[in-house]
């Protein structure tokens, strides 16, 4: 049976991007492995978050993640902190990786340039994301495409580590969705849809209401031409629109473009946002009914157990296998 993880940073409401790119993906594979995912808490305060968000904002991933169709009784999910195993395997990853290629990530240099102060966190995350997915062995690692470069970076220090101290740890594969899995802004469509863009007109918000979406998409940035049709080069507004009524649908491009043609701009748009209120409604729903009760701390107490005995088994073997402490059996 394969294993499966990911994980998402607890840093407010999820964009459409992170919905397409990860979330949609997320419960097919409870049908058909082990499917750990994770509430990543730690990664989040490499910036300075409010504590009292932060905690919010915890709740509110974990609710988003069983709203959009994890299955507590077939999947496990956690919150990263409450599994120590993660900070001290992330530690061990930070010995095994070099600074210059953590300096070469992208997200990295992304982040930093331009900054006066960044955290040293901020450079050495891509260690800690390589021990989140490692100590559970996972074989299938499902994420959008701006983490793609992590996954490499996953995969080096593990064949590193390997290579070093023996044959411990799964090299992970990187599993990204056929459609969605670069959603852009819907103000400026040649850079990701980012949950902190400031600009709020280039996000969609997993819980925005059916007016907000509405005017959203009708203020997207498009183009001239009036023709609806797939060109990323040229007609980059126009392809996201198309990108994300197909990965909302589960249709191929080809057959969005069919339904559009011959229609202009306003007929798309509001057929775009219509798809979208039909699919996010239901998840919105089933969001608020959650987001209070009592069921989301359980769920998440059974995870942190379950996490904790399959993270400690892995980083016991990696201790060991190191030589850090004392010899255990
Ligand atoms: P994060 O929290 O930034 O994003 C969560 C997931 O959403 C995807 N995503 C997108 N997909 C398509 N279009 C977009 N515009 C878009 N924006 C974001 C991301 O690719 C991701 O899958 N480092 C990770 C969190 C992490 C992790 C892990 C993931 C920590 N440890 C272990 C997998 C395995 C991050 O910051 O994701």
């Amino acid at each position: 049976m394969k294993t499966i993880f990911s994980g998402v940073q607890p840093t407010g409401v999820i964009t459409l991007g992170n919905y397409l790119g990860a979330f949609r993906q997320f419960p097919a594979f409870q049908e058909q492995g082990n499917a750990i995912y994770c509430i990543v808490d730690q990664h989040a305060i490499t910036v300075p978050q409010d504590r009292l968000d932060l905690r919010k904002n915890i709740r509110a991933l974990a609710a988003t993640y069983i709203a959009t169709g994890i299955d507590p009784e077939k999947a496990t999910l956690f919150i990263q902190s409450e599994v120590p195993a993660h900070a001290q395997a992330g530690w061990i990853m930070q010995c095994i990786a070099s600074i210059g290629e953590l300096e070469r990530m992208t997200q990295f240099k992304d982040k930093s340039t331009g900054k006066e102060s960044v955290s040293a966190a901020l450079l050495t995350y891509p260690p800690l994301m390589a021990a989140d997915i490692l100590l559970y062995n996972a074989d299938i690692v499902p994420v959008g495409e701006d983490q793609k470069q992590h996954l490499e970076l996953t995969r080096d220090l593990a064949n590193r580590f390997n290579h070093r101290y023996g044959d411990i740890l799964t090299i992970p594969e990187v599993q990204i969705p056929k459609e969605g899995a670069r959603i852009k802004s819907l103000q400026e469509p040649t850079k990701k849809m980012s949950k902190s863009d400031t600009n709020t007109k280039a996000t969609i918000r997993f819980l925005d209401t059916a007016k907000e979406i509405e005017k959203k998409i009708k203020s997207a940035v498009t183009d001239s031409e009036g023709i609806v049709r797939f060109d990323v080069a040229e007609k980059p507004g126009v392809s996201n629109l198309l990108t994300i009524e197909a990965a909302v649908n589960n249709v191929s491009i080809d057959d969005v473009v069919a339904k559009y043609d011959g229609l202009g701009y306003g007929a798309f748009k509001a057929g775009v946002a219509e798809s979208l209120i039909t699919h996010l409604t239901p998840l919105q729903e089933r969001y608020y009914e959650l987001i209070d009760s009592p069921e989301l701390d359980q769920i998440l107490d059974l995870g942190a157990e379950k996490a904790n005995a399959i993270a400690n088994k892995t980083l016991k073997k990696m201790e060991n296998a190191m030589g850090l402490g004392r010899k255990r059996r």
